[in-house]
């Protein structure tokens, strides 16, 4: 595991750009994965200014997004989609067509989980997945639990991550109680991970599961069995 430490958001956010440009430039019609948060934000806002300044095309690449809450449509203004859409999407010359956000909305979720794995598997997987980490150690929606889950399946949000994401809402009464997320078996097929994090409240999460034991209590803890991860982290 690759793990750098930056004195700040901005700086780790600019590394972590470079990386995912470097991906995008050395294979063109990459697939990424991506995730949503407050984490990767200076990520796209770097990513759009290389686009804007540097020329950087995402015309050739395909999104496949982790996660999605459950029973928002893609127009609300706190779904996965939006936020997609609002931070990297409409800022670069990405063709809408090629990304992919699991459909909060479908009427059967078990289906479009089912559907969502066969994208990614004709896709050949993600040639690299940005995380963040939850503060309960969470990597997509994938909350602790008693063991790991493969596939892409319908979630309860544990508690701390209802509460965590209250900010985005107008109260935690607002936050959906279920999401659809990317199981452990999508991440972790990806060529390389990119995980971001940054605040003293991730630090010891991410300490525990960079070395601590592997287990479904702490998910992000399976990445020690990943081949190629690097792990940013600003103060
Ligand atoms: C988001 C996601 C989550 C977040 C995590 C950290 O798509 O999958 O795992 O990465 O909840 O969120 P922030 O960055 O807001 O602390």
């Amino acid at each position: 595991m690759n793990y750098q430490v930056f004195e700040t958001y901005a700086e780790m956010s600019k590394a972590a750009a470079k990386i995912i440009a470097d991906e995008i430039r050395a294979k063109p019609d990459c697939v990424l994965g991506l995730a949503t948060g407050s984490s990767p934000i200076g990520t796209y806002d770097e990513l759009a200014r290389m686009h804007r300044e540097e020329g950087l095309s995402f015309a050739r690449c395909t999104t496949v997004n982790l996660d999605e809450y459950r029973g928002l449509a893609g127009t609300h203004p706190q779904s996965y989609r939006y936020f997609m859409n609002e931070h990297l999407f409409s800022r670069v010359d990405m063709r809408l067509d090629h990304t992919f956000v699991p459909n909060g909305t479908a009427p059967d979720p078990a289906a479009e989980c089912a559907a969502y794995d066969a994208r990614l598997e004709s896709l050949g997987g993600s040639d690299i997945q940005l995380l963040g980490i939850g503060p309960d150690g969470h990597i997509g929606f994938n909350e602790p639990a008693d063991v790991f889950t493969k596939a892409t399946h319908l979630v309860d949000l544990a508690p701390s991550t209802i509460e965590a994401n209250a900010r985005f809402f107008d109260s935690a009464a607002d936050v959906p109680r279920q999401a659809l997320t990317m199981g452990m078996g999508g991440i972790m097929g990806a060529k390389k991970i990119l995980l971001v994090a940054s605040g003293a409240a991730k630090k010891a999460v991410l300490d525990a599961a960079m070395t601590g034991p592997i287990t479904p209590r702490l998910p992000a803890s399976l990445l020690q069995l990943h081949k190629d991860v690097t792990v940013l982290y600003s103060t």
